[in-house]
């Protein structure tokens, strides 16, 4: 109990210092550049993290944290294509297993793509990898969920 109470206010400061640092943001390069730089030094076990914005009918890189990666993902491409174009959150055990999976960073073990949407404008994804089979449990899928949900209050379309 004294655990789960001491991670419940974990929790809660870091979204508090997630929100601090979002809502200041002047511009959205500034926001998403911050966030990934936020969830890079508060979620263990991950290699990757970064967005893919949409564009073109097209996924581009935007502001990341982690080794360079590829540029342009086609929506029928990827775990992040389709997440994007299924709007749906996608978590992946074991990223072999996900056909048409595409390796950036060959330490890659497992994968989580939240797409972003804010009023109806598809904005893209946050995707986060991780070099651990199964990484994204419950919590810390709730945890990026919410950072998520952070990040397009304080995008500005
Ligand atoms: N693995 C992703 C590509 C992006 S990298 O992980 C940074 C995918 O399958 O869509």
């Amino acid at each position: 109990m004294v655990y789960y109470l001491k991670e419940v206010r974990i929790i809660k400061q870091i979204l508090t210092a997630a929100k601090a640092l979002f809502e200041n943001a002047k511009q959205n390069i500034s926001l998403l550049a911050n966030a990934s730089a936020f969830i890079n030094q508060e979620i263990e076990k991950i290699n990757w993290v970064g967005f893919y914005l949409y564009l073109d009918d097209k996924l581009c890189l935007g502001p990341f944290q982690g080794k360079p990666a590829c540029e342009v993902i086609n929506l029928n491409e990827g775990v992040c294509g389709f997440a994007f174009k299924e709007q749906k959150l996608t978590n992946v055990p074991d990223v072999e297993q996900f056909e048409g999976h595409i390796a950036c960073d060959n330490a890659s073990k497992s994968e989580l793509v939240i797409p972003l949407t804010k009023d109806n404008f598809k904005i893209g994804v946050l995707d986060v990898d991780s070099p651990i089979l199964n990484r994204f449990d419950p919590k810390t899928v709730e945890l990026l969920k919410q950072i998520a949900e952070l990040v397009v209050k304080y995008y500005k379309l």
